[in-house]
């Protein structure tokens, strides 16, 4: 909408000009006008995980719907106190409910992370749409350490040090994500061995976004830095992923006992503008993290959900001939269309964001452009979101749950049970087909 002629522009220039809206929320909202205008459209473009909320917390929250009042910035300490017993088992330490503080989602407190923490943001590529425009939200420096699809994107102390290199501050933030949203990676123990050391000679906190350790495809176990690194790095998670409840805005993080400045830090940040996470929530992510056997066992089995669904689609891209990491957790992949650069040239896209519009406008495939996750544009690469396909209503989300628990044979279930998305990784080797033929 342009801006009247009589009125003054209000807006700040800084958001006119490129701080936008994530792009995660703009293909979302542009599919749904797609869908209302009758268009077929596959949604790979947003990783929300859509399985039916536990009837246990579905049970909780509504016993818990009449508790209006404010509850304590930093969190409801029952919540803090099962958390810390639940995280401490998970990072095999011990965690004091004081180092917990809860939030209205781990996107919100990796915001607040970023502004108490002093120093340039060191950040691994690609890397989720919303760390690098928080960065710039608060005016903080972003160093990029760039990952090549041919080795999987992994994070490499090689890289890492360049990027520290360039960094003007005396401490610096590094940001990691494991298993990780786009690439699926997991870190490896040896890996973290080594990240600890470099983190600690180098004046390195590390925020550890680990809202995926649950979500874990059975290659390996997840491990997180704070075993081998507890005095710099902060874990953050919450209910989103493995329970399915992103729209309930419930996110944690678990700061260290050797940053006695942080906790006030982000308690001054929240008060000031959160106050505190939904009562109601709160009260139901008791029973959340309480390791009730119930509830554990259905974490388990939405994730081998996502598992199947995601190696199934690997599997597709990896025999078209795509260069994709195959992921070891969450339901993400990142393909890279580099290949067919050429036909796709000769079709008018020579960038990520040009590939994502064409697969959109001619074979209904929504995915969003590599370049959302700080990839280099001109690199022909695609986020898939494994997760909302055939499970875009929550009638269609509890079908395939019941399928599931119907159909031990995976393939069989892959096969039987998900109609839209075998129509939709039709469209794939269709896609391929024709730019090897020079049809598209
Ligand atoms: C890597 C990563 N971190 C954090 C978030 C945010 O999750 P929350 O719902 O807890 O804010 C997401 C959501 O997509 C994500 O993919």
């Amino acid at each position: 909408m342009a801006q009247p002629k009589n009125v003054p522009e209000f807006t700040s220039p800084a958001f006119a000009r490129d701080i936008v809206l994530s792009p995660t929320l703009r293909i979302n909202e542009r599919v749904k006008a797609l869908w209302a205008a009758g268009k077929t459209v596959y949604h790979f473009g947003f990783g929300e995980s859509r399985f039916p909320v536990h009837p246990k917390l579905q049970a909780a929250l509504a016993a818990n719907a009449h508790r209006k009042g404010y509850l304590p910035v930093q969190g409801l300490a029952a919540l803090r106190e099962v958390i810390a017993a639940y995280d401490g088992r998970t990072l095999h330490t011990t965690i004091s409910p004081d180092q917990v503080i809860v939030g209205p989602g781990s996107k919100a407190l990796i915001y607040a992370l970023q502004m108490a923490l002093a120093g340039d943001l060191l950040l691994p590529t690609p890397s989720w749409v919303s760390y690098a425009p928080q960065a710039k939200l608060l005016g903080k420096p972003v160093h990029f350490v760039r990952g090549t699809a041919v080795n999987g994107y992994q994070l490499t102390i090689e890289a890492l040090d360049e990027a520290a290199r360039q960094a003007q501050s005396d401490t610096k933030i590094l940001l990691i994500n494991s298993p990780n949203n786009p690439a699926g990676y997991m870190f490896a123990p040896e890996f973290l061995q080594e990240l600890a050391e470099y983190c600690r000679q180098n004046r390195i906190v590390v925020i550890s976004d680990e809202i995926y350790a649950r979500v874990g495809h059975g290659f390996r176990p997840h491990v997180s830095l704070a075993e081998f690194y507890p005095e710099g790095t902060i874990v953050v998670g919450g209910l989103s992923k493995h329970l399915s409840l992103g729209g309930w805005r419930l996110g944690k993080a678990i700061i260290p006992k050797e940053q006695p400045s942080l906790m006030p830090a982000l308690r001054t940040i929240a008060s000031e503008i959160w106050s505190t996470a939904t009562g109601p929530v709160q009260y139901t992510a008791v029973t959340a993290y309480s390791n009730d056997p119930e509830i554990e066992a259905y974490i388990t089995e939405c994730t081998q959900i996502h598992a199947t669904r995601t190696q199934h689609i690997w599997g597709m891209f990896d025999e078209l001939g795509m260069t994709c990491p195959q992921p070891q957790g969450g339901f993400y992949l990142i393909p890279n269309f580099d290949r067919w650069r050429e036909p796709l040239a000769r079709r008018g896209v020579h960038t990520s964001e040009e590939l994502a519009h064409f697969l959109l406008e001619e074979y209904h495939i929504a995915s969003l452009p590599g370049s959302a996750f700080g990839v280099p544009s001109e690199e022909l690469s695609l986020r898939i979101a494994t997760s909302y396909v055939d499970m875009e209503t929550d009638e269609a989300a509890a079908k395939v749950l019941i399928a599931w628990r119907q159909t031990p044979d995976k393939e069989v279930f892959m096969a039987q049970h998900q109609p839209q998305m075998r129509r939709a990784l039709a469209q794939f080797p269709q896609f391929i087909s024709d730019l090897s033929s020079g049809a598209a």
